[in-house]
């Protein structure tokens, strides 16, 4: 007889095992469908291996600017690459053990295998028919390598990478030419930048990481070519030769070499094989609601695969949301408005809520403060000075609209803006929050103080 649950969860990502989980502690009975290793993308293959390289690079940087910090070195500061791959995997099976451990002990059943969705009642697995009352559907997406001539061939010959193969390349490219200055395509080139290569980033848009505040895009840009990464911006790339990469520039064509090609354009959702579902789609991605519920009742969709943000945080958040609601929890649907997003690199960047364009265009009363990075004493004792936080509120009652860091460790900062965002504080709540010192959570105190009047350390 067919096993039957409350929920089969079909991925085992950040979206998948997060639902999973929840709907156990809930008191659900679940399965979880996985065909790799859980974690997903996020685990395995992009989050966490590049923090372990970035890591790698910033201690590295460090050693190399040891005389700064009054330290003396004897021989020569280097790197092993074969080391720094192995570090990262031995960081990756931990986790992905911690989450298989996690699962197991919150007593969900995981099949190892591909889900093949039925219908809401029915998941296929290895051959195995599962009976279940509801779907979520957690399939991720993947990295697009687009209809660029002799990009897919390029591709097969392993000359050019996704992110995906570029974690595990056996030695370090001596020149990198990246496609798509997003994302993906500006923490790789701080990555391999650090350890040596020859990094050209081609980005066909005005600017690189487009989604971003103009300010913060502007100042990552010079940082990036600070650092010796070339940045060729309204780019095109028109044709692709093995490792040779022709691109169109002001009008002009031009080919340049390299050793590897990085292919960062982008994803596509993992939406293939559920046609059968009839469920509703808009280019690719699941349409879904603030619940997460697809057209289809019983099945929903959550994470990369419904497109809305390709985040781990939302598919997480996203899972537990929909899970709750399956189980009649009544949660809050999510709001879009208010999702903080990352950026890796050095230095990093994170930013929430409206960037200044989209409230200026919104017609907003607003008023930003901005705060440099180097008015706080934390900052200066660790050695960075390098960027700001940009705070955008109402103009009237200082409600936080936006908020937008490039700085050291400013992925750590940002959800204090997250809470404020939530909880629709403003800037009085923020000043009137005694923040640590010394601290770096100092500059968002002093951009809420420079929001209601002026900052005290600017
Ligand atoms: P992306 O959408 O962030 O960036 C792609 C870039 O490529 C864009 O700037 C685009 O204008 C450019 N582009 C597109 N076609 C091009 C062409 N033919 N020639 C030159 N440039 C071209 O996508 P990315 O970096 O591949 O990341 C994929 C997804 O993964 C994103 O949706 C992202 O949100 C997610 N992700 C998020 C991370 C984070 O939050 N730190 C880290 C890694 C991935």
């Amino acid at each position: 007889m067919s096993k039957e649950y409350d929920i089969i969860v079909v991925g085992g990502g950040p979206g998948g095992y997060v639902a999973a989980i929840k709907a156990a502690q809930l008191g659900a009975s679940v399965a979880l469908v996985e065909k790799e290793v859980v974690g997903g993308i996020c685990l395995n293959h992009g989050c966490i291996p590049t923090k372990t390289f970035l890591k790698s690079a910033k201690t590295y940087e460090t050693l190399q600017n040891a005389k700064a910090f009054g330290l003396t070195t004897t021989g020569e500061i280097g790197f092993d690459w074969t080391k720094i791959v192995g570090r990262k995997d031995r960081v990756v099976k931990q986790l992905t053990g911690g989450v298989s451990f996690l699962l197991k002990k919150n007593k969900v059943d995981v099949y190892n295998g591909y889900g093949e969705i039925k219908s809401r009642n029915e998941v296929v697995v290895n051959k195995e028919t599962l009976k279940t009352k509801n779907v979520v559907i957690a399939t991720g997406a993947t990295a697009i390598i687009p209809p660029i001539p002799g990009a897919k061939e390029a591709y097969d010959a392993k000359q050019l990478v996704t992110s995906r193969e570029l974690l595990n390349v056996k030695e370090v490219p001596k020149k990198l030419v990246i496609v798509g200055g997003g994302v993906i395509g500006v923490e790789f080139a701080t990555i391999f930048n650090s350890f040596g290569s020859e990094v050209i980033i081609i980005e066909r848009l005005p600017e690189v990481i487009s989604m971003m505040d103009e300010e913060i895009q502007t100042t990552y840009h010079k940082a990036l070519t600070g650092s010796g990464i070339k940045v060729l911006t309204s780019a095109s790339v028109t044709k692709i030769d093995g490792t040779k990469v022709t691109y169109t520039l002001n009008d002009k064509e031009e080919t340049i070499n390299s050793d590897l090609i990085l292919m960062a354009v982008g994803t596509k959702a993992n939406s293939n094989g559920l046609e059968s579902l009839n469920l509703k789609m808009d280019r690719g991605n699941i349409v879904t609601n603030e619940y997460l519920q697809t057209n289809v009742p019983g099945i929903y969709a959550i994470g990369d695969v419904n497109g809305k943000h390709m985040l781990a945080h939302v598919a997480s958040y996203e899972g537990i949301i929909a899970v709750s609601h399956i189980l009649n929890k009544k949660p809050q649907g999510i709001n879009y408005d208010r999702i903080p997003s990352a950026i890796y690199g050095s230095p990093e960047i994170a930013a929430i809520g409206l960037t200044e364009k989209e409230a200026k265009e919104r017609g907003l009363d607003y008023k930003v403060s901005k705060v440099p990075v180097a008015a706080v004493g934390k900052a200066l004792a660790d050695g960075e000075r390098e960027g700001f936080v940009k705070l955008i509120v109402d103009k009237k009652y200082l409600e936080v609209l936006g908020a937008h860091i490039i700085a050291y460790n400013a992925t750590e900062l940002i959800s204090e803006y997250s809470v404020a965002m939530t909880s629709e504080a403003t800037a009085y709540e923020i000043a009137n929050s005694i923040h640590p010192h010394p601290t770096l959570s100092e500059l968002t105190l002093e951009a809420a103080l420079g929001a209601i009047d002026k900052p005290i350390h600017v």
